[in-house]
């Protein structure tokens, strides 16, 4: 077998049939939402890889400089024969830990763009002698199945992505998560911490318009899977700090009064002037709370490092 491998999961129909579902639902409710899964589609995955090269958006710089400084403690704290990520994207940062398991045989990538997974797949495995890479096109919200794999298993949760998770979703995701691993698999997870609102807003809303851009590509994934005729630049990017929930909130914000006919659903979705569709939150977070979370999804949470300015940890907390 080719040491690149890739797996779908979902056959494409079901995809369509999720993006239809999000879309009548989210855009029917009060205030309109749409989820975040679907910002990445090929075009969304590049813009991604964009935002993490912004001066701005410090979260994967300062998630480098840990996997970079703990790379080797996590090898040995682990053992790990097998590394599995959710919501991989490139997988650029993961080459630190492929680096420090030295006999790791096999990386299991796990994204719902298929576009990022191939990309970064190929390269892996053209680089990288002796690795077998096994992908996996799924949603990391739903049930997810790994292949059979040996163990100890690390799984690997990077970026902060787990923010972009609502507080209910985040306790079922860590729940499914404990549920795939076995006593002695681990996990390691990157969490943006709580910090200066103006450095924060500053990330999810650069000078050079790359988040804006990003933000509104959801708009042109619904135009083109579901023949929608949303006129992107009739919106307007807005990114704002809620210090209560102590997250990011995205939106989008209709410039005038307008009407978005989505034939794919037989639907047509008024906006007033000024109305905003919330598209993702990106929440942040202090050590109690994720060490809680942890616990109540039935781990063990066993390391907690920071960068040096003290803008992000991973933690790796191990199944007892
Ligand atoms: N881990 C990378 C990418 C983070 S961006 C980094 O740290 O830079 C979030 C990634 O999660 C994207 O690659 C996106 O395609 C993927 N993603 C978002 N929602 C997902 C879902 N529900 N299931 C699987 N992958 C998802
Ligand atoms: N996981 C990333 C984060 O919360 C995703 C992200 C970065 C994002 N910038 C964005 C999502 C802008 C939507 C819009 O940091």
């Amino acid at each position: 077998m080719s040491p690149f491998h890739l797996t779908r999961t979902l056959p494409e129909d079901a995809t369509e049939a999720a993006l239809r579902a999000d879309v009548l639902h989210g855009l029917t409710a009060t205030p309109k939402t749409l989820p975040p899964k679907w910002f990445y589609d090929a075009h969304g995955s590049e813009l991604f890889e964009k935002i993490t090269e912004l001066p701005e958006y410090y979260p994967t710089r300062a998630e480098r400089e840990i996997l970079v400084s703990r790379a080797a403690d996590i090898a040995a704290a682990t053992g790990a024969r097998t590394l599995v990520e959710l919501g991989s994207g490139s997988s650029d940062k993961t080459r630190h830990l492929l680096d420090a398991f030295g006999g790791l045989r096999l990386y299991v990538p796990v994204d719902v763009s298929e576009s990022a997974l191939t990309q970064a797949g190929r390269a892996l495995v053209a680089e990288r002698p002796g690795l077998s890479v096994h992908a996996l096109i799924a949603d990391f919200t739903a049930r997810l199945e790994l292949p059979d794999t040996p163990g100890p298993r690390l799984l690997v949760f990077l970026g902060g992505t787990i923010g972009n998770l609502l507080p209910a979703e985040r306790a079922a995701f860590l729940s499914s998560v404990r549920a795939l691993l076995a006593p002695g698999d681990a996990l390691l997870l990157g969490t943006d911490l709580v910090k200066d609102e103006e450095v924060l807003v500053r990330a999810y809303d650069d000078a050079a318009g790359v988040t804006a851009a990003f933000n509104r590509n959801v708009l042109a994934v619904v135009n083109r899977e579901l023949g929608a005729d949303f006129e992107p630049g009739a919106f307007d990017h807005v990114a704002l700090w809620d210090a209560e929930r102590e997250w990011i909130e995205m939106r989008l914000r209709s410039r005038t009064e307008q009407t978005v006919k989505i034939p794919g659903l037989d639907l047509a979705v008024e906006f007033a002037a000024g109305e905003e569709l919330r598209t993702e939150v990106s929440a942040k977070f202090r050590q109690e709370g994720v060490w809680a979370e942890l616990a109540a999804a039935g781990l063990r949470p066993a390391h907690w490092w920071t960068d040096g300015e003290g803008r992000f940890a991973l933690s790796l907390s191990v199944v007892p």
